[in-house]
């Protein structure tokens, strides 16, 4: 190709270009609305639980009652990591990013996991459950194991959000905080095909296995333009400080044509509906705290963009809130972003198990622009 055609168009960013159907998330960039098989984020983020979200993502319909409690045990029993995996993770430098060390780790559970070059459709729904159960476990314990201390064994009689929180701090979770964390896990469940859920179709299109297509997902998730956003967004607010200091910030680092985290969505033209969501909870733990500061240092750098920057269509994205929501709930800001893995895997899992109905392999084209006729000349020549 190259050379040999005329220039084509070259679709940077793959801006508008569709590779798949899916019958799995609607993001309505424009409405500023983002439904999961039809039902709208909102009113999930009331009445759903993460459990609920995943069977509906990976069937395709509600659960029953008997149909949800089934799956509730089934991950809080499949949360159990094998102590080979642990093992591994203490072997990391200390230094290690939690993010890293969870795409270590996911990658190391496909080695454990019977049926991992089974490529039915009901072998990768038990695996998507099983590797959705154990990210959770996989997370909490990376925290624990860099502070020096030991994993926390899972609580299968609990409920996921509940019991990430527990294994992650070591304490009984406050139950409030525990539905929070219940609600955001809902909200980074699914988002149609970005970036990293592309990643892990990639991988999947060439019929990898489904951790592979996990690992590929965690590692697109990882940078600061997608999944790694919500770390630096709480960077950002901590350092301006106080809502006094965020017009001088703000206007210096659009002066300096920077991109402030957590805002601006390649799709999203309106307010993302999830950092609505999120910016009321983290509003209510704001209050339950007795300090309001970096609540109202994020409203106050939210207004100044959307002052500055609506005309053009950027708006607050789900990393600006949940990266302050998980901060106040103590949790380090750097394992928002396996926070949002431990969430995303479930979406990962049922896209690319839609995406082997109709597998193709993904193979676009880059236009060749460098030399024709090189002439090779030995080492000893050059
Ligand atoms: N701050 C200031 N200006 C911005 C921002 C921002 N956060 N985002 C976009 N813009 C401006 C750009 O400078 C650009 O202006 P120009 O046309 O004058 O050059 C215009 O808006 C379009 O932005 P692009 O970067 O071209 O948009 P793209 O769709 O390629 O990128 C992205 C989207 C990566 C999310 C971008 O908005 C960004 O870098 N945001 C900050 C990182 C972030 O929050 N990422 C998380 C996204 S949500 C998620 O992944 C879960």
């Amino acid at each position: 190709m190259g050379m040999t055609v005329e220039r084509p168009a070259i679709l940077k960013g793959l801006d508008d270009v569709y590779v798949k159907e899916s019958k799995l998330c609607l993001v309505d960039g424009i409405k500023g609305r983002l439904l999961y098989v039809g039902y709208d984020i909102r009113d999930l983020a009331v009445h759903s639980s993460f459990e609920e979200t995943c069977y509906l993502l990976w069937n395709l319909r509600l659960p029953l009652r008997s149909d949800l409690e089934t799956a509730r045990r089934a991950i809080g029993e499949e949360r159990k990591v094998p102590s080979d995996v642990f093992a591994l993770l203490r072997k990391l430098p200390k230094t290690t990013a939690p993010i890293d060390a969870l795409r270590t780790g996911v990658s190391a559970l496909a080695a454990y996991d019977p049926e991992l070059g089974d490529q039915s459709r009901e072998a990768n729904l038990r695996k998507a459950l099983r590797v959705t159960a154990k990210t959770a476990t996989l997370m909490a314990a990376i925290h624990r194991i860099r502070e020096g201390k030991r994993p926390i064994a899972p609580d299968p009689s609990r409920g996921h959000a509940e019991d990430l929180l527990r294994m992650t701090t070591g304490k009984e979770p406050d139950p409030q905080m525990a539905r929070i964390l219940d609600v955001a896990l809902i909200l980074h469940a699914d988002h149609s095909l970005n970036a990293s859920t592309f990643g892990a179709t990639v991988a999947a299109s060439t019929l990898a296995d489904l951790y592979s297509t996990v690992v590929a997902g965690i590692a697109t998730l990882k940078g600061p333009l997608h999944g790694g956003a919500n770390e630096q967004a709480l960077k950002m607010l901590l350092k301006i400080g106080s809502p006094a200091n965020a017009e001088v910030y703000v206007s210096s680092a659009l002066a300096q044509r920077e991109k402030l985290p957590g805002f601006g969505h390649r799709v999203y033209k309106n307010y993302d509906p999830r950092a609505l969501i999120l910016r009321d909870h983290a509003k209510a733990l704001a209050e339950r705290s007795g300090d309001m500061t970096l609540f109202d240092t994020a409203t106050a750098v939210q207004e100044i963009m959307l002052r500055e920057l609506a005309e053009r269509r950027i708006y607050p994205n789900v990393d600006f809130y949940s990266g302050v929501t998980y901060h106040l709930m103590g949790l380090p800001a750097d394992v928002f972003t396996p926070i949002f893995a431990v969430s995303r895997v479930s979406g990962w899992t049922a896209h690319v198990i839609e995406y082997w109905q109709s597998n193709r392999i993904l193979r676009p084209l880059d236009y060749y622009i460098g030399p024709m006729e090189a002439s090779y000349v030995p080492i000893d020549e050059r």
